[in-house]
């Protein structure tokens, strides 16, 4: 392959081809609010932020970015920064108040007003199944770590199908499995705040299962040209010195961060670590068939790299991240260092997959505290990381890597997670107090850039 100097690049549109896909990312936990509103159920998160200590500033998602009520405003903002592709997430609650069984016909028309107004916009819908907000129902029987979970997610998935399959031509069944299944059932820091191998280890056997089952379900159940895929977060790791054992430490990250859940799809089986001994218990006979599946594309989502150490006191896994305040680089408002190079890394780790076809940058994006000067929003930072993660993409794609299409994180300022409204990821601004919106800096520039 030949290698480009990026410097020789000017950024343009044109670099990327005219298939390429340009979109933008939300998920419904983050945007919607509406939390109760016309039969909706309880998620996680709603008993999760109501908990002492676990959100930045006891900050709640029940209004956030009131996405439910001001969905055709956003999306004319989504047209009118030309972006083609919107990318959002059903709440499996709105749907089905407990998880299962009882269908909520308000929760399905609203996601058809969605649906139906992006299509009048020319915004091509791309819905993600599952980004995180499991309903409050079913982890009170377990949630992940139940493995009935299967049946609930392809009830569900076959609920998501038959209801908007003939209009959504794009399809992600998960977000970022790694996240949900580390933060929320290891490390206890997201919803449901559970900690330990004992609730980790069944959650990520049963989190590929349901990627499976809920891919399956959409191809028996959609026409054969709709796309389906699912999507993974990744760091590019790098380790901290040449010493062996600071190398191995860094392997044994990638493994757990970049590779647990892309390998079983891709029928590579678990990669080997010794903190994933303990699942074996999960695994039933006849596992192995309900652990791979031919996706139609990857979802590749990418922000930062991580620097790796050998650590003897870290249990399991015996290697430590080395903060980025700590090594004197650039960093986000969450800490997490600016590293242009690691898209392009990460697009070269997924490409020496042959099995994967087709890949999306499905998030990519920065938080940057924002000042809004005269009502203006000069966010340098923001649109210069656009900028710079821009460029490596195409790098990755004038080496000859496989990149379809990048999904910036996120339209506006949204709830994001833990961290409450602290960081603002949107290319627009919001004010929380009035709703206001406000195209960014960053927006403009991104609008300009795909208007050319
Ligand atoms: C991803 C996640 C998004 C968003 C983003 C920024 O991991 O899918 O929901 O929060 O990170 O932190």
């Amino acid at each position: 392959m030949k290698s480009t100097n990026i410097q020789d690049i000017p950024l343009n549109k044109q670099l990327f081809g005219d298939d390429f896909v340009w979109g933008v990312s939300t998920a419904a936990l983050q945007i919607e609010g509406a939390h109760d509103a016309d039969g909706k159920g309880e998620s996680v998160w709603d008993v999760f932020s109501t908990k002492k200590g676990k959100i930045f500033g006891g900050h709640h998602h029940h209004i956030a970015c009131d996405f439910y009520n001001r969905y055709e405003a956003d999306i004319d903002l989504i047209k009118q920064l030309n972006i083609k592709a919107f990318r959002f997430s059903i709440s499996w609650s709105r749907l089905l108040p407990d998880g299962t069984g009882r269908v909520n016909q308000a929760g399905i028309d609203y996601y058809n007003r969605v649906i139906d107004y992006c299509l009048q916009q020319g915004v091509e819908p791309w819905v993600t199944i599952y980004h995180w907000d499991l309903p409050h129902a079913l982890e009170l029987q377990g949630g992940w770590t139940n493995r009935a979970i299967v049946d609930w997610f392809t009830n569900y998935t076959t609920l998501c199908a038959q209801s908007f399959g003939d209009r959504v031509k794009h399809w992600m069944v998960m977000n970022e499995p790694t996240v949900f299944t580390g933060a929320g059932y290891f490390f206890g820091i997201h919803a449901p705040g559970k900690t330990g191998l004992k609730n980790f280890l069944p959650a990520v056997h049963h989190a590929v299962l349901c990627m499976v089952a809920g891919g399956k379900t959409l191809r028996k159940l959609l026409p054969k040209t709709t796309q389906i895929g699912t999507t993974f977060s990744c760091s590019y790791i790098e380790p901290y010195s040449n010493k062996p054992r600071d190398v191995a430490a860094a392997k044994r990250v990638d493994a757990l961060l970049n590779r647990l859940f892309i390998e079983p799809i891709l029928g590579m089986g678990y990669p080997e670590l010794s903190v994933l001994k303990g699942m074996e218990k999960y695994i039933l006979p006849g596992d192995e068939a309900n652990l791979i599946f031919d996706f139609d594309f990857i979802g590749v989502q990418n922000y930062t790299r991580e620097i790796v150490k050998y650590s003897l006191f870290t249990p399991y896994i015996h290697a430590k991240l080395v903060k980025a305040e700590k090594r004197n680089v650039p960093t986000t408002a969450m800490g997490w260092e600016v590293y242009p190079e690691s898209i392009y890394h990460m697009l070269k780790q997924f490409n020496a997959y042959p099995q994967i076809k087709k890949i999306y940058l499905t998030e990519s994006g920065s938080a940057f505290p924002d000042e809004v000067v005269d009502g203006v929003i000069n966010d340098t930072k923001r649109a210069q990381y656009l900028q710079d993660f821009l460029q490596q993409v195409a790098r990755a794609k004038s080496d000859g890597y496989e990149v379809s299409g990048y999904f910036i994180w996120t339209l506006t300022d949204n709830f994001e997670w833990a961290e409450g409204y602290n960081p603002r990821f949107g290319i627009i601004h919001v004010d929380f107090e009035t709703q206001q919106r406000t195209v960014k800096a960053s927006g403009q520039w991104y609008a300009d850039f795909l208007g050319d």
